[in-house]
């Protein structure tokens, strides 16, 4: 295979910038395509990369004339403009989709409302930061929170995640009212497909013709809208964006898919190509591990128990390979998904014990429409068994609403999960528990930092793993 050079710096690509979050709303039309043609819009715009975006949920509208339901969203931006420069290109983006400004609270066909803009506070008549809504509308909040949990809403000192639960202590209705409704569609023309760097040889060759910034994305392949979106940030944040692709033999056990874990490297470069990642190093197993091989990274401490316990070598292989990968491929930045928390925990305790280069940057967990976590396994699943599978996300969601409300008691917590967990049929439960996300401890008791609830079970033959963020309201916000 050939690898064409990196062009790492792509023409028309300004440097990274400051965060941004904005509000996405339309209940008018095809509320779908309204905000995806915002999206598009918005990622066309000089000076902007559209980072990340929420799902879209559907929620009734509040005032107002009677109208349809609202189509809700948060998109994550990463942008150079002045605050008044996005606004005024949001306002340019609601015009051009035929919004016309009557009565408040009038249906409309596009809304888009600045949340926040780096850190900047400020109230002139012409622009309020952060948006003076921002923090008290559940349909503003909750998709935020999906999106961007651990960001600061400026001026307030809190988090995104404290204000969302914060809220919906006061407010259960509101967030019982939103509904999930679609993915949307990040649409970017498609790019070029990523040069392929089938080996140590031709990544390195790679690496010594880049400049600027590279974003690593550790993969198996088997790509969706999960992994699209560790690219997506790598592209928002990096002037290069360096996916791998390999399926890992010594994070297997003996008894596990190692042999049928799903293979679709073909279908896995357009996705690539789509969210405009330059290479993509996928190497073999003897490039990796090549004769003589016999070094492995043990991470004592986060690897003890749940998805340690569960698969003897697991962590020790994947501690292995994301360092020879670290070593290899010598990121600026490198992306891992929330879904995978413990991994996650692994990671980070391994990169600071061994100076690994660059910084370790966790993205939320991206959701189907309804709610069940992506995962290349889910292909494992028979329509009836997805279906089943909905009771993991929807134990998540019960035990959030019970420390929104106030619980603070791991038992009283994980019972609310594990009450919607054992009312479905087949799901067999490996354990639910909530705990430390750096340590991976249980936790007796939530505290004034986030904690995980974890979930692993066994639906079919497919063991499922899944986790959300639960806060104590009042803490921290
Ligand atoms: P894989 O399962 O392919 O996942 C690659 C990355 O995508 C991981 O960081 C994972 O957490 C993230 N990811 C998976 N599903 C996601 C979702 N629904 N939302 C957001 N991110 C998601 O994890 C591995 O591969 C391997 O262990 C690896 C790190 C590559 C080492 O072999």
């Amino acid at each position: 295979m050939t690898s064409r050079p990196a062009a790492p710096r792509r023409p028309g690509l300004p440097a990274p910038g400051q965060p941004a979050f904005v509000a996405l709303g339309s209940n008018v039309g095809d509320r779908r395509a309204h905000l995806e043609a915002a999206l598009v819009a918005l990622g066309a715009t000089p000076g902007v990369r559209v980072a990340a975006v929420s799902a879209a949920y559907q929620n009734p509208p509040v005032g107002g004339p009677p109208q349809d339901d609202y189509w809700n969203a948060v998109a994550e931006l990463v942008t150079t403009l002045s605050p008044e420069a996005l606004a005024a290109r949001l306002h340019a983006v609601e015009a051009a989709a035929g919004r016309v400004r009557t009565v408040p609270a009038a249906p409309r066909t596009l809304d888009l409302d600045l949340l926040s803009c780096g850190d900047e506070v400020c109230r002139t008549p012409a622009l309020e930061l952060p948006h003076p809504r921002a923090t008290c509308r559940a349909f503003g909040l909750a998709p935020w929170a999906d999106v961007a949990p651990d960001a600061v809403v400026p001026g307030t000192g809190a988090t995104v995640l404290a204000h969302a639960t914060r809220l919906r202590g006061r407010e259960p209705a509101a967030f019982a009212a939103l509904r999930r409704v679609a993915l949307l569609r990040v649409a970017a023309p498609r790019g070029a497909r990523p040069a392929v760097l089938p080996d140590a040889e031709a990544l390195a060759a790679w690496r010594a013709r880049g400049e600027g910034t590279v974003g690593l994305v550790p993969t198996m392949g088997a790509l969706h809208e999960g992994h699209a979106s560790l690219a997506r940030r790598a592209r928002a944040a990096c002037d290069a964006v360096l996916a791998t692709i390999f399926v890992n033999p010594l994070q297997f056990g003996p008894t596990e898919d190692l042999a049928r874990y799903p293979r679709t490297f073909d279908a896995d470069l357009d996705l690539l190509a789509d969210v405009g990642a330059d290479a993509v190093y996928a190497p073999t197993v003897d490039d990796l591990y090549p004769a003589g091989f016999s070094t492995h990274v043990d991470v004592d401490g986060p690897t003890a128990g749940f998805e340690g316990a569960a698969r003897p070598g697991h962590f020790r292989g994947v501690a292995t390979v994301v360092a020879k990968l670290f070593a290899r491929t010598r990121p600026d930045r490198a992306f891992f998904g929330r879904k995978d928390a413990q991994q996650v925990a692994v990671v980070r305790r391994m990169h600071a014990d061994l100076d690994l280069p660059g910084a370790v940057v966790v993205a939320p967990t991206v959701r189907d429409a309804d709610g069940l976590a992506l995962s290349s396994r889910n292909r494992y699943l028979t329509p009836d068994e997805r279906a089943r599978a909905l009771a993991i996300p929807r134990a998540l969601d019960a035990a959030r609403a019970r420390a929104a409300a106030g619980e603070r008691r791991r038992d009283a917590l994980v019972a609310a999960a594990r009450a919607v967990l054992d009312g479905a049929a087949d799901v067999a439960t490996a354990y639910v528990e909530v705990v430390d996300p750096a340590r991976f401890v249980p936790l007796a008791e939530l505290g004034a930092a986030p904690a995980l609830l974890v979930v692993a079970a066994k639906v079919g033959t497919t063991r499922l793993i899944d986790n959300e963020w639960l806060l104590a309201p009042g803490d921290d916000a």
